[in-house]
């Protein structure tokens, strides 16, 4: 058996057996689950090799000039997660001190790492500059000039990234959108922020002004925005004289996380900024500029399942099943924060029929504690394990210890018989919250 209808949310390497059960990369899901306990966590290294691939593919049909993928680590980072992914030809985007430390540790030269985020601490800001990312990605005029004091005592020429506002709205949740003018992140274009930012950057000698970044938001799935955003970057740049050597219109692009969802090529959005670009250097008279773009959702989520394990079953008196699993708002805070939908199956009753309106809820003392609104199910067993598929970015990310609930572990499945353990169950005997 090979189909069932929520096959193109999974990994690549899944299958389904005759008996209804998965397996991804070979290994079979329920022994997992019960050897590693559960919730449980897994990439499939396959998926994400064959996501790299194919924006870089991307970029060699549509770009004529230099590029590069950096993953955005704060969709989800461990220490040997970041071994595995430092392996690949691709950059890699952090926000703190300890995505830093663990990007470095984990094999990522500091030329391949870009540093960003709207308040970065004097211990970041120095660890960046004394080891010499690739760019610092400064946020306000604010920031420009606290790290600029802190190069002068170091008396360094930093290379540097400016983040530009376009204060433009794009349609996703408000929680995730960057580019509106109320964002809380970058030199905002309108209020003359940006082109000041530009004009200051480049008459310092504290200062290599390398490129121009812009994030938009996440979970995209239009391209205009980003064509939209070149032409501002471009303008700007004009306006300042300034011409870029690189140009990072940052991550964004969406991915399915249920059928239901729109099915959005990266090729599309690769496609389209790669014309804007060539066509904003044609009419400026300027080079190409090394793109880089930087996905997180789009490059992980796919490749990451959660596995439960059913528990309690009751009917609201509207009819609607209330199923809990013994994770939730914990490991994925997704739905509490801005209803993320999601689809799952229930491993070994997947081709049966879906009779049953359900809520998947978790384990955690809060109404809002979700982790899918609405979702037909067949009939379902304590025990019986529920698969969550495109659990691979912001969820272990955004994970917490709500209830003293210590955080699951997390497999990398490379074939039959052969995954490693990227993260330990916790376990709260163990950790200081505990003591
Ligand atoms: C600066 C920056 N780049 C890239 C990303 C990655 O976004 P996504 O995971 O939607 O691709 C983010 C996400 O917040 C970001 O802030």
């Amino acid at each position: 058996m090979s189909a069932f209808k929520e096959r193109d949310l999974f990994p690549i390497s899944t299958e389904i057996l005759a008996d209804g059960t998965l397996t991804i990369a070979g290994c079979n899901l329920s022994r997992l689950a019960k050897d590693f306990g559960s919730p449980l966590y897994l990439y499939d290294g396959e998926t994400i090799r064959a996501n790299i691939q194919k924006l870089k593919g991307a970029f060699s049909n549509y770009y004529p000039g230099n590029s590069a993928v950096a993953y955005a680590s704060k969709a989800y980072l461990s220490r040997r997660f970041a071994e595995k992914i430092a392996a690949e030809d691709i950059e890699l985007d952090v926000v703190s001190m300890a995505e830093l430390q663990i990007a470095v540790k984990s094999g990522f030269a500091p030329k391949r790492i870009h540093f960003h985020g709207n308040n970065k601490t004097a211990e970041e800001i120095h660890k960046a500059i004394d080891l010499n990312v690739h760019a610092l990605v400064v946020d306000s005029m604010d920031e420009l000039m606290f790290v600029e004091k802190i190069a002068a005592t170091k008396n360094k020429c930093v290379k540097i990234w400016l983040r530009i506002t376009p204060d433009i709205r794009v349609k996703t949740h408000p929680h995730i959108e960057t580019s509106a003018a109320e964002s809380k992140f970058g030199f905002h274009v309108t209020t003359g922020e940006a082109k000041a930012g530009i004009q200051y950057a480049l008459q310092s000698p504290f200062f290599e002004l390398t490129g121009l970044h812009c994030h938009l938001g996440s979970q995209i799935f239009d391209p205009v925005p980003y064509r939209i955003t070149i032409q501002m970057l471009y303008d700007l740049a004009s306006e300042c004289g300034y011409t870029p050597s690189e140009l990072s219109p940052g991550g964004g692009w969406g991915v399915q996380y249920s059928i239901k969802d729109p099915v959005a090529d990266p090729s599309d959005w690769i496609n389209n900024i790669c014309s804007a670009v060539v066509e904003q250097c044609n009419k400026n008279l300027m080079p190409l500029p090394k793109i880089v773009i930087e996905p997180g959702r789009w490059l992980v989520a796919k490749a990451g399942v959660s596995i439960y394990q059913i528990g309690t079953k009751k009917t609201t008196p509207n009819g609607l099943r209330i199923i809990g699993v013994n994770g939730g708002m914990s490991d994925n805070p997704r739905n509490a924060l801005y209803q993320a939908k999601y689809s799952a199956v229930v491993n070994g009753k997947i081709t049966e029929k879906k009779v049953f309106p359900s809520r998947i809820v978790g384990k955690f003392c809060e109404s809002g504690d979700t982790l899918i609104e609405e979702i037909d199910l067949p009939e379902t067993d304590r025990d019986d394990l529920l698969i969550i598929p495109v659990s691979g970015a912001y969820q272990l990310s955004m994970a917490s210890n709500y209830n003293l609930a210590p955080r699951p572990a997390v497999l990398w499945l490379e074939s039959v018989g052969n995954f490693e353990l990227l993260q330990y169950r916790e376990n709260p005997e163990e950790s200081f919250w505990w003591a």
